[in-house]
């Protein structure tokens, strides 16, 4: 795959567009209108949002350990419910340090705001992605989105290579490792929740992800300021590839946006909380009773915005289909098997196309 081993041409730091005070955006970053964050926004289907306040649902963790049995229970039932409707949700009372999150979404924003100069060096390829980036898919001529990144492995641990996170500021490499091992660890518990709510055994999920052999990767995104915010997206309509993913957003800026009943949700983050989502492995092996959801991200022309995705992935040469248990004579196998490695070339090759990968699985009927 040679044309994965370089970008397609000059990468442009999206930093360094906000910084130069430009008053508009270059035409590689303009969507076509029906692709843009105001279109379909007809002044009702906002107002009706509005009116309902609608947002996805938020969950107190804490209330599955809790001594009465139905307050447990209740809980299990709005996680599902909430994994059937949404594919999203926000956590709290989630057991990680409020203060942990804090200092890594802070250590992040202060590596972001380094020169540019002192972040070339983790410049990024499109063979593994790790790195500092400003792209994803290598399409020659692609319509970008506003913003960069810095993508990193975690997990599993032969994949793991410090040296290529940044050394800057000094905290980073070692506020990555506390919050990574205490995500990692939230995401190993929802992964318990979801399998005992699908009817499945409780490790049934972590162990079709490869037990302790999963693979675990964080993607830091920053959204600089853009200087017209209605002609373009931080990051456009995607599904995660993966199995779950914790997102730790901005505290103080929104820009997330859920697909639901056909309309843009944004996200009100509530405060110290993490966003789940399911990604396309969960729909896989939940054979579509759980399936990933199309998000995106809108910019804003006053305020950079940072946030932390944690991307929770079955180990990556481990064929994954459905669970034999949701596969029945009137819902039979919605997908063959296929390694996360194969599925991950596609949305590296071509960029975030919505939900098209996942669906274009679907064995033929
Ligand atoms: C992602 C993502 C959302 C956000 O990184 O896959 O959807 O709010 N991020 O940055
Ligand atoms: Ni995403």
């Amino acid at each position: 795959m040679n044309c994965l081993l370089s970008w397609p041409e000059p990468v442009v730091r999206v930093q360094s567009l906000s910084e130069s005070g430009i008053s508009a955006i270059p035409a590689r970053y303009i969507k076509p209108p029906s692709d843009r964050p105001s279109w379909n926004n007809t002044a009702a289907a906002t107002k009706n949002f509005e009116a309902t306040r609608i947002n996805i649902p938020i969950i107190n963790l804490q209330n599955l350990f809790s001594d009465d049995q139905s307050l447990c229970e209740e809980t299990l039932g709005l996680i599902s419910h909430a994994c059937r409707e949404w594919g999203f949700f926000q956590v709290v009372n989630h057991g990680v340090s409020h203060e942990l999150m804090r200092r890594a979404r802070e250590v992040w924003r202060e590596f972001f705001l380094l020169p540019i100069e002192a972040k070339q060096e983790y410049a990024n390829s499109p063979s593994t992605y790790e790195g500092y980036g400003s792209r994803l898919g290598v399409e020659k001529g692609a319509i970008l989105d506003w913003s960069d990144y810095f993508f990193l492995h975690y997990m599993p641990q032969s994949l793991r290579k410090e040296s290529k996170w940044p050394a800057l500021p000094p905290s980073c490499r070692k506020l990555i490792r506390e919050y990574g091992d205490e995500v990692v660890k939230l995401c190993g518990r929802l992964m318990k929740v979801l399998s005992i709510n699908l009817g499945l055994g409780e490790e049934y999920l972590q162990n079709a992800f490869g037990g302790d052999n999963i693979g675990a990767c964080l993607r830091v995104n920053f959204y600089p300021k853009c200087p017209q915010p209605d002609l373009t997206l931080g990051l456009s309509p995607h599904s995660d590839p993966g199995g779950l993913t914790l997102l730790l957003p901005d505290e103080n800026v929104s820009g997330l946006q859920v697909r639901k009943f056909n309309e843009w949700v944004t996200v009100d983050p509530a405060p110290n909380a993490f966003i789940v989502n399911m990604g396309d492995q969960i729909q896989v092996v939940s054979n579509a009773i759980y399936k990933s959801v199309d998000h995106r991200v809108i910019v804003n022309s006053a305020k950079d915005r940072v946030s932390l995705a944690l991307f929770y992935n079955p180990k990556s040469d481990l064929p994954i289909e459905p669970a034999k248990e949701l596969v029945t004579e009137d819902r039979p196998a919605l997908y063959p098997p296929m390694t996360f490695d194969e599925y991950r070339l596609y949305i590296r090759t071509k960029g975030p196309c919505g939900k098209a990968q996942v669906e274009s699985l679907k064995s033929p009927r």
